[in-house]
């Protein structure tokens, strides 16, 4: 599968969102991860579905909802209303994994689990049938601009087997993406470990002057030159 990188718009101009998400998607990112946080399963509190609708039309890349929230169903369909493409939640978050992949199945979106640091792969067992995405953590959920947790490699690497398990018997692809700490240095290491999706959120809109709607043009292209020698 190709690489896909997903500016995690946390780090963004928030006074400017659209704006932002217009010229990162320019600039050739692949998707908007949008990370949505309720004070409760993680210590902030970020966005909700107004705010994926207030973009929606600023793009037409797939926005990607990583739900940090706790519980999970509630609000599956208001961001699936609000133009998600694809929604990942923690399976630790929901009290019937299952039946909320197929929820957001039946809302017409991708459906994903997310793993902490802590959290055990074997989560994704008996679900890789409803599964479009896996992403790994490799920081704690809660903030941007975090150290990547070298363990999340391991992890990755246990991940990757596991899906291509499960591609070679059934012929259905799943993405592997990774969040957290994802830099220009680490890329590769981490695109040999397993990935194909790579979140990266102050890595990305950190970079370049403000004033320059072209601004993100050189990370992302330091981070595809990266992933490219892989
Ligand atoms: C953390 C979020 C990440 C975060 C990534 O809870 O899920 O998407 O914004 O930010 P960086 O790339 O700065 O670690
Ligand atoms: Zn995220």
């Amino acid at each position: 599968m190709s690489f896909r990188i997903a500016p995690s718009i946390l780090s963004a101009n928030f006074a400017k969102l659209g704006e932002e998400v217009a010229n990162v998607i320019a600039s050739g990112a692949d998707w908007v991860h949008v990370d949505v946080m309720d004070n409760h399963y993680v210590p902030n509190l970020t966005i909700g579905p107004l705010v994926c609708e207030a973009i929606r039309p600023c793009t037409t890349a797939p926005i990607d909802v990583h739900l940090m929230v706790k519980p999970v169903d509630r609000i599956v369909p208001d961001f699936a209303k609000a133009g998600a493409n694809i929604i990942t939640f923690h399976p630790d978050a929901s009290d019937h994994v299952d039946r909320t992949l197929g929820l957001i199945r039946d809302c017409g979106c991708q459906a994903g689990l997310v793993f902490n640091p802590a959290t055990p792969l074997n989560w994704m067992d008996y679900v890789m049938d409803k599964l479009d995405v896996v992403l790994i953590m490799s920081v704690n959920p809660g903030f941007g601009g975090q150290t990547f947790i070298p363990s999340a490699l391991d992890k990755l690497r246990e991940a990757r087997a596991k899906i291509d398990a499960y591609t070679a018997r059934s012929g259905r692809q799943i993405r592997l993406e990774i969040d957290g700490g994802v830099k220009v240095d680490n890329i590769a290491e981490i695109a040999r470990a397993g990935a194909d999706t790579f979140v990266a959120g102050s890595a990305v809109f950190g970079a370049g002057k403000d004033s320059d709607p072209q601004r993100y043009n050189s990370v992302l292209g330091s981070l595809r030159a990266a992933l490219a020698g892989v």
